[in-house]
């Protein structure tokens, strides 16, 4: 197995100094760079206050908090990198500005050294074309924030190397993540399974079914879910949440399942993103006091259960396709947006035939491509 000790990481916004954490932690040797070397400053003092206060809560020994900020070098220039054996890319997501990025490092680095993005929507193939040997790319998808979410995704491109992924799922657990493999499709997995929790509660508001606070209680009281959608889209920021569904529909040719909502289009363009800016589906004004619910339970469970059997179709289509393993399928959904249940085995659970009479009940309904039920669904149903 390869090891990995230097280990470059480019961009120091939330993700790359998120990212430097893990690796340092993990004993390391950290190179971090970003365009605007005060990022990557301003980057390394919030770390050191984020220490600290775990310090306090006694999750953190002083002697491990100074491995973690010794271990990581802020570096001036991409050829302070040249000795890495893992270069880590988190910087702007835009194609064109990586590609440039990848074919430079590939000229500075070692031929052994391996070069990952951490996109969360380019196609990992198109960016491994760049390089002059793309076998050495590979996507490593962490989620946010980095050292506390223990889901990673990893996505070798059409042209990485397989030994590549053995060699990276390696380093994650010895990193104390989660690691899954993702084919090289929109939205990996956990980006294309969890549309529908946004997409079909919009559907569900835009249809006056319900407002926010119900669709959100019905998740939450009888779904167990953590945070439900219209909290959690306040959460993540409507412009981000939006971006990803637009980018996501957009890759999938315009397929109607995962057609964005104009509703989350407003509020975007209104700045409405929810916490950060005070004010989304809820008023952040004065700290964060949710509106009343309805508490009628044959709509609360009407709305848990629409959005429910989407969910599962989509993980069963995941399946259906290869997108992942059934096991790396579940994991993701538990790990990495924290459902309360892996969703083929909810599936299993209420039965793969009601899920079905479900989705083609909704399918009577609409007469939309949106309500098409996965063909695995159909046949485990049958069997
Ligand atoms: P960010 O905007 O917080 O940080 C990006 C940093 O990269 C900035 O500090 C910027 O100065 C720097 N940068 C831009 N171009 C550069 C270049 N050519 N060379 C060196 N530094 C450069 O962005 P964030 O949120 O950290 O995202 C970074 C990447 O991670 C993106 O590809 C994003 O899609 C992906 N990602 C983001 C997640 C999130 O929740 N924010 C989750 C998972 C992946």
């Amino acid at each position: 197995m390869k090891s990995f000790k230097n280990i470059g990481v480019i961009g120091a916004g939330s993700m790359g100094i998120g990212i430097a954490q893990v690796a340092s932690s993990a004993d390391c040797n950290i190179f971090l760079i970003d365009q605007n070397k005060s990022v990557s400053e301003q980057a390394i003092k919030k770390l050191e206050k984020v220490l600290v206060r775990l310090i306090e809560k006694g999750k953190l020994n002083i002697f491990e908090k100074n491995s973690i900020l010794k271990n990581i070098t802020i570096v001036d220039s991409l050829e302070s990198m040249k000795d890495s054996d893992l270069i880590i890319e988190a910087i702007v997501e835009d194609s064109t500005i990586k590609k440039e990025l990848f074919s430079h490092m590939e000229s500075i680095v070692s031929n052994g050294c391996v070069l990952a993005t951490n996109t969360s929507s380019i196609s990992i193939t198109s960016l491994a074309s760049s390089l002059k040997n793309p076998t050495r790319f590979i996507g490593i998808h962490f989620f946010n924030p980095a050292p506390i979410m223990p889901l990673v995704e990893i996505i070798p491109a059409l042209q990485t190397n397989n030994h590549l992924v053995k060699e990276v799922h390696q380093l994650l657990i010895n990193w104390n993540k989660k690691p899954v493999v993702a084919k090289d499709t929109p939205g990996f997995i956990v980006n294309r399974i969890a549309r529908p929790f946004y997409s079909e509660a919009l559907r569900i508001y835009e249809e006056q079914i319900a407002d926010f606070a119900t669709i959100d209680f019905a998740m939450k009281h009888i779904g167990g879910f953590k945070m439900g959608p219209f909290e959690l889209m306040d959460f993540i920021g409507n412009d981000v949440n939006y971006a990803v569904t637009e980018s996501v529909f957009n890759a999938f040719y315009y397929d109607p399942r995962y057609k964005p909502s104009f509703t989350q289009k407003q509020y975007a363009d209104a700045g409405w993103h929810g916490r950060k800016s005070k004010k989304g589906y809820y008023d952040y004004t004065d700290g964060i006091e949710l509106d009343s619910p309805s508490k009628d339970e044959n709509l609360l469970v009407e709305i848990f259960e629409r959005i429910l059997v989407m969910l599962i179709n989509e993980a069963m289509d995941a399946l259906y396709l290869g997108i992942a393993s059934e096991e790396d399928i579940e994991l993701a959904m538990i790990r990495g947006v924290n459902y309360p249940k892996g969703l083929i085995s909810w599936g299993k659970e209420k039965s793969f035939a009601w899920v079905v009479s479900k989705i083609d009940a909704l399918y009577e309904i609409y007469h939309e491509d949106r309500y098409r039920c996965s063909p695995l669904l159909r046949i485990k149903a049958s069997l």
